[in-house]
């Protein structure tokens, strides 16, 4: 890989293997994976259930680790650094949103929003802050506690949170799987919106052809191996391709 091309990957990895436990019962979850995340980019992993999105998007987020090849964040090869400079750099470089929007009952949106930032001592840009909370739309509930707000609001909230300390990548694992499909639009969208505004760069897992519909690009899992990308994909073209999967697994001689 030229330099050139890895200044503009904002996280990669190569040969990944993950193999969960041993013997009879391992699994290989990952099989020999190679592909980077552009920066400034959209980008959404899809597969069939099992095809190891979340393992993908954990190792190269540094949640896990790999049993072979190398994950890097920027420059930073995950495998290189002990657990506190992992946790260091997943707290000051990298932003998650999952399913679950994990918020903090207790704090108010403002608070849940800085309060990575706040647990690492730092103080997040002001004007970036103030220009993310108008992004996604939660000028009137910042002051509002999470029990008070919809799920599809939560979700905004986690957003915020996910960026406001100006990661470098922010990963994102069924960001909507725990949305109505309009709210998970408005999260979706407010992603894709984040992205073209901030330069910022997003990994998100999905299995759904609708949300994936909302990157700017498309990689595709099956079996723990990267079988295809697609440009500018829509609803209707990533539904077609992942039918394609169902057609060669279940054609004798296809992958099992
Ligand atoms: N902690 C674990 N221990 C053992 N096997 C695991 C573990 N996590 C995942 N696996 C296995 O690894 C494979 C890939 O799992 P992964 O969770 O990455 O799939 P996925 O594509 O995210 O699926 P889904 O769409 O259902 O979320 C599956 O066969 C799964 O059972
Ligand atoms: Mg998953």
């Amino acid at each position: 890989m030229t330099t050139a091309t890895l200044t503009h990957t904002a996280a990669r990895v190569e040969n990944a293997v993950k193999v969960y436990g041993s013997g009879d019962t391992a699994v290989r979850a990952l099989d020999g994976v190679t592909v980077g995340f552009r920066t400034g980019r959209f980008t959404a992993i899809m597969g069939p259930s099992g095809s190891g999105k979340s393992t993908l998007m954990h190792c190269a987020a540094g949640l896990d680790t790999l049993t072979g090849g190398t994950a890097h964040i920027g420059d930073t090869e995950l495998s290189a650094l002990d657990d506190r400079r992992l946790t260091l750099l997943r707290r000051d470089r990298i932003g998650f949103v999952f399913q679950a929007f994990n918020l903090v009952p207790t704090l108010t949106v403002a608070e849940n929003i800085t309060l990575p930032s706040d647990l690492a001592g730092r103080h997040p840009d002001p004007e970036w802050l103030d220009a993310l909370v108008d992004v996604v739309g939660l000028r009137d509930r910042l002051h509002h506690r999470p029990a008070e707000l919809s799920g599809g609001q939560q979700q905004r909230v986690a957003v915020a949170r996910a960026f406001a300390g100006r990661p470098e990548v922010v990963f994102a694992d069924e960001p909507t799987g725990n949305l109505d499909s309009r709210s998970g639009a408005e999260v979706l969208g407010l992603l894709g919106d984040t992205v073209r505004r901030t330069g910022r760069t997003v990994v998100m897992v999905t299995h759904d052809p609708v949300a994936a519909a909302h990157a700017d690009e498309v990689v595709f899992l099956a079996d723990g191996r990267l079988v295809d990308r697609m440009d500018r994909p829509t609803a209707d073209s990533v539904l077609d391709r992942m039918k394609a999967f169902d057609t060669a697994a279940s054609r004798p001689g296809g992958p099992s």
